[in-house]
């Protein structure tokens, strides 16, 4: 008889702004912990309390682009050290509101931070972690702003223009290009049922 390994899986969900990832994200908890397995559900920045309060000073004040990607990977080291990896060695899911791809799409995408500077601190502070599932909400640039405009006050990155989202949106499906077996893109520009029923049918491959 062969015994099928059990392998924790780390999930991270990518967008931009306004394309609607945290609303899957009580489905996706309760589709896993169905099958059983315990989930750990976080977000980025932040994650641990030293994170959360670099995401206070990351979403609201201005600051050089490079800062703001050493945070970000500050921020990181925290969740992977505390987090991220005491979950997955215990056979944990981690299920992650963002993650390093934001880091591109958003720091290297957007912002012009070179992507070998960002790809260094990546191989430091992750030392090989990589996510097992990333599944990107992707939205046209008019739609993620106009869902923005309907929301709550806007932080710092919510107020960025179009050509700003632009960037970012094509970041993110390049990064999806370069990494086929791990991402999925989800078309978000439809309506709720349908895009849950797109995340169902991932999870359900897990
Ligand atoms: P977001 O995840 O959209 O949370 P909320 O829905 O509560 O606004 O906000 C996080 C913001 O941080 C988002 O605008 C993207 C940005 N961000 C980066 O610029 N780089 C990163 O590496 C990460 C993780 C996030």
């Amino acid at each position: 008889m062969t015994t099928k390994l059990f392998k924790a899986k780390f999930i991270t969900l990518e967008g931009m702004d306004g394309a609607g990832k945290s609303t899957h994200i009580p489905n996706i908890i309760s589709l896993l912990q169905t099958r059983g397995f315990e989930v750990v559900s976080t977000r980025e920045p932040g994650g641990t309390a030293i994170g959360e309060r670099l995401r206070e000073l990351l979403l609201h004040e201005p600051m050089h682009a490079e800062t703001e990607t050493l945070l970000m990977f500050a921020a990181r080291r925290e969740h992977i050290a505390n987090v991220i990896a005491p979950a997955l060695a215990r056979g944990a899911y981690v299920l992650s509101d963002r993650f390093t791809d934001a880091t591109y799409a958003y720091q290297c995408g957007a912002k012009g931070v070179d992507a070998a500077k960002i790809q260094q601190l990546e191989h430091w502070v992750q030392v090989g972690l990589q996510p097992d599932l990333t599944i990107l909400f992707d939205v046209p640039v008019e739609v993620s702003i106009q869902r923005l405009s309907n929301a709550r006050e806007p932080d710092k990155f919510e107020r960025e223009n179009a050509e700003f989202f632009t960037k970012i949106r094509n970041a993110y499906l390049q990064r999806a290009k370069e990494n086929p077996a791990r991402f999925r893109i989800i078309d978000a520009n439809r309506p709720l049922e349908l895009v849950k029923q797109s995340v169902e049918e991932i999870i359900s491959t897990l």
